[in-house]
């Protein structure tokens, strides 16, 4: 069977790369081909560690898959334009099942619209859109972001309930500005402090945009207007940002992980090692290696099967006493 594995197609390259490159065919008419499925793949970007190890996982999955004719994939560089032309160009492809991460929540509706009307299936993986749309995707395969804002939360309840000070002082690194994780996350945290009652207040909050060059930028402006001493907690949306802010917090003279106590999403290796040197305290693990489980559903969805609505994928969460004996076995 003819296996083509798009890799790395930015989107300004797209057009020629899906005419170029083609599909399980040369007719242009994608998908259908009865060799396999021929699958699109808007992909966010290339914007984290986690980003490169999903890409990896989807399209390693997707080579290995004898149901699988063709990925043809586009990073979208963290840019909607560039996601939805990508989704156009599969439709025109007439490619068998589309595959997007939205990189926002909202602005989706009539790009998924023209897909259905194509008849072509959408299957979200990793990130969701907004509730109006929902008729419009089949399935969605990722995490639940709220749920790993709450397991960040609750750590926060727990290390803080004692706090002699009265007030936990917290410093916000959201992720990108209206994504599934960053809005989800950031009510997910908040929703347990709130409901336990742990007294707070949150100092600052801004995005990072899930880049460590951009979560660095963001917490040198928190330390220039805010000062670190009181500053009891950084709750960072994911590794990057919350590793561009330890090289912030030490270029200003502090320790992180002691005078402040850091909290990140994702779980990378670089992320683990940063724990292991005690530079900061709690990891929510975020998980990007599905693409097999993405596959799977891929397959079904084209099938016509019954499928959930969302699958989350299963995530830990780790604190110090855990860093080192996981290091090892981190995948990303
Ligand atoms: O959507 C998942 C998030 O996107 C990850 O936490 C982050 O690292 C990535 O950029």
């Amino acid at each position: 069977m003819l296996k083509q594995v798009l890799a790395g197609i930015g989107a300004g390259a797209l057009l020629f790369g899906l005419t170029a490159c083609g599909g399980g065919d040369d007719s242009g008419d994608g998908g259908g081909s009865g060799d396999g499925l021929v699958v699109g793949f808007a992909q966010v970007g290339a914007e984290s560690a986690w980003r490169t190890a999903n890409s990896e996982s989807v399209q390693a999955a997707a080579e290995a898959d004898d149901r699988i004719a063709e990925l043809k994939f586009v990073d979208a560089q963290q840019d909607q334009e560039k996601q939805i032309e990508a989704v156009r160009n599969f439709i025109t492809q007439q490619v068998d099942v589309i595959v997007l991460a939205p990189v926002v929540e909202t602005g989706w509706t009539d790009v998924l619209q023209e897909a259905a009307d194509a008849g072509i299936p959408v299957v979200l993986a990793d990130r969701g859109v907004e509730a109006a749309d929902e008729d419009l995707y089949v399935t969605r395969l990722g995490s639940d972001f709220a749920e790993e804002g709450r397991k960040a939360g609750a750590w926060a309840v727990e290390t803080f309930a004692e706090d002699p000070d009265g007030t936990t002082r917290i410093l916000e690194l959201q992720g990108t500005t209206g994504s599934a994780p960053a809005n989800d996350r950031k009510a997910g945290f908040f929703e347990v402090l709130d409901a336990e009652g742990l007294p707070y207040e949150l100092v600052d909050s801004q995005s990072g945009n899930f880049t460590a060059e951009e979560g660095k930028a963001v917490m040198e402006t928190f330390i220039t207007t805010h000062g670190l001493d009181g500053i009891d907690l950084l709750y960072a949306h994911n590794d990057e940002m919350g590793l561009g802010a330890i090289q912030a917090i030490e270029e200003a003279g502090y320790q992180p992980g002691t005078d402040i106590q850091i909290i990140i999403v994702d779980g990378s290796k670089a992320g683990f090692q940063a724990g292991v040197d005690g530079k900061l305290n709690y990891i929510v693990e975020c998980n990007p290696v599905f693409g097999e489980q993405l596959m799977d559903v891929v397959v079904q969805v084209a099938n016509g099967e019954e499928v959930e609505k969302f699958t989350p994928v299963e995530e830990g969460v780790f604190d110090a006493s855990q860093f080192e004996a996981e290091l090892p076995n981190r995948k990303f």
